[in-house]
């Protein structure tokens, strides 16, 4: 069996929070992703406001997510830039894209871009996301899937702390 067929996509069932936390707290630990901590983990797993939220299985146990939402949701810097160019509603926040680090490196972040690439296809919007500059594997991942860096902004967390930050937009 290939890499790719041992990697299936399906959407995420209220039953895989759990999981999806403690793989949150292992990609947080080593990482620092995401910045606003461990508490914020159980209500990212919880949101009915979501377009669509995956969940990536690697030789049948869940390894990764990812999840699209209303982008109005998004810094205001980013907001009042995409709608310079279009209606908001042409337009998908990519956000909580993470994998298992026992088992990145094997082609399931991109799984599950390529996933919210065909929704946002099928829906008729471009995805967006945002991503700090400390974030380097995220950066070279978006860089190499052909993402287009749009604004920079400061992006501060629940302690206060400044961070770099760029939106990307999903290749045309
Ligand atoms: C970013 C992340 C989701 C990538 O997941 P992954 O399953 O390891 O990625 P993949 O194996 O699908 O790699 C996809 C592509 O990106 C490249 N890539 C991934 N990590 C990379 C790294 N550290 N350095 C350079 N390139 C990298 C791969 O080479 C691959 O390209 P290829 O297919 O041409 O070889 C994962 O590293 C992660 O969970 N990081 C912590 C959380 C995070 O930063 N999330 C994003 C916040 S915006």
């Amino acid at each position: 069996m290939s890499e790719s067929e041992t990697i299936t996509i399906r959407p995420r069932a209220p039953s895989d929070a759990p999981v999806l936390i403690q793989i949150l707290a292992n990609v947080h630990n080593l990482t620092g992703y995401p910045v606003d901590g461990p508490t914020s983990f159980p209500a990212r797993f919880q949101s009915s406001k979501a377009f669509t939220s995956l969940v990536a299985l690697y030789k049948g146990d869940l390894a990764g997510h990812v999840e699209l939402q209303d982008p109005s949701a998004l810094p205001s810097t980013v907001v009042k830039s995409l709608a310079s160019h279009a209606p908001m509603s042409s337009f998908a926040a990519l956000v909580s894209l993470f994998v298992d680090p026992k088992i990145q490196g094997k082609g399931i972040g991109a799984r599950l871009i390529d996933e919210a690439l065909t929704w946002g296809r099928v829906e008729g919007k471009r995805l967006v996301l945002v991503v700090l500059d400390k974030d380097t594997a995220a950066i070279r991942m978006y860089e190499k899937l052909g993402w287009e860096r749009g604004v920079e902004y400061i992006h501060e967390n629940f302690e206060g702390i400044s961070y770099r930050a760029f939106s990307y937009l999903s290749p045309v």
